[in-house]
């Protein structure tokens, strides 16, 4: 009879050993929390497909990232509007008094060393739902540019820490860049959503939002998901045009592209957890199929595992109070 000499199990023995080589840990650092603002005072709407998430109103949202600051340290979020009113381009959005800006000033007035990440796109802010300006029954590209320029130099200006464009149009790096620098905002740094699929896992997200295209999809912009030599080069695209650190979304389905552009290009990256991926966990947990919380803390540990620098999720605040009161360091 032969033994095996190689015994993998010795280092899994006690968790006092398991700690010790565990390769990858999730930090509250490394966690930016999303927020949807609305209009009104006093407003806290719950977002039936995303159980736990609210639209919430301005003096509600600084409230709640103030509780999310002190009861978990998690101190980055990401802020998403939805506006009282809508228009063809998404031109609202640009306004000084557009909801985001007016929520990162009074965000900014009460927490001064938040991390306050804006999103830039116009599906929030049409009509229609898409995220540009249509022309010919698509969105066109170069006019769309304009629209993400000024609504970025907006938000730059209300106090935004990082510019962070979704909304796929080539060349907007370029022009966001460009916009930024003109304005004096030379020192913002560009989170770019540089590959980003055509994802059915948006879903929940659509109703938060109140963002889903009236008619057709997105995917004469957004990327195929059976792609990913094309994500390496959107990746790159965003690089030479000056974006600082740059986006895989969703993720879980995506790790595979997480994984080479991490290994390609060395750039700070950032998975971005998105709302299906949230709720199928949510839904499971509801029926008892799953341990919820053991679930959350290995997917965003194999994110991280995958490659990803910085995790956007629904469950930043959820985990790190979980950890916490388990007593793990986070
Ligand atoms: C805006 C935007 C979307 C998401 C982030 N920014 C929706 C979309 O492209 O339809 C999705 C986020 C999520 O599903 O959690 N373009």
């Amino acid at each position: 009879m032969s033994y095996p000499v190689t015994r993998l199990r010795r280092l899994r023995k006690s968790a006092s050993i398991r700690n010790m080589v565990r390769e990858t840990e999730v930090n509250r650092d490394d966690l930016i929390m999303p927020y949807f603002v609305c209009p009104g005072e006093n407003v806290s709407n719950p977002i039936k497909s995303m159980p736990g998430n609210f639209q919430l109103s301005i003096d509600l949202l600084v409230k709640e990232v103030q509780d999310l600051v002190e009861t978990t340290g998690v101190d980055k979020i990401l802020l998403f509007g939805i506006p009282a009113e809508k228009d063809e381009t998404g031109h609202v959005a640009c306004h000084h008094d557009a909801i985001v800006p007016k929520a990162i000033r009074a965000l900014k007035a009460a927490l001064p060393n938040i991390l306050i990440v804006a999103d830039v796109c116009n599906c929030e802010y049409t009509t229609h739902g898409h995220c540009g300006t249509i022309i010919d029954g698509d969105v066109d590209n170069d006019s769309t540019l304009h629209t993400l320029a000024a609504q970025s130099v907006t938000l730059a200006k209300s106090g935004a820490d990082i510019i962070a464009p979704s909304d796929m149009m080539d060349g907007r790096i370029g022009a966001i860049r460009a916009a930024l620098d003109e304005n004096g905002f030379q020192n913002t740094p560009i989170m770019a959503y540089s590959a980003k699929y055509a994802s059915g896992f948006y879903g929940p997200f659509r109703d938060a939002a109140e963002s889903a295209p009236k008619f057709g999809d997105r995917s004469t912009y957004q990327m195929d998901p059976a792609n990913s030599d094309e994500a390496l080069r959107e990746v790159e695209q965003d690089i030479i045009e000056g974006a600082d650190m740059v986006m895989v979304k969703p993720a879980l389905s995506y790790m595979d592209v997480i994984q080479r552009v991490k290994t390609t290009f060395n750039m700070p990256l950032v998975a971005y957890n998105v709302s299906g991926e949230f709720s199928m966990v949510k839904a499971a947990a509801a029926n008892g199929w799953i341990d919820e919380e053991r679930l959350i803390k290995e997917i965003l540990t194999s994110l991280k595992r995958a490659g990803a620098d910085v995790i956007i999720t629904y469950h930043a605040k959820e985990f790190v109070l979980s950890e916490l009161k388990k007593g793990n360091r986070v």
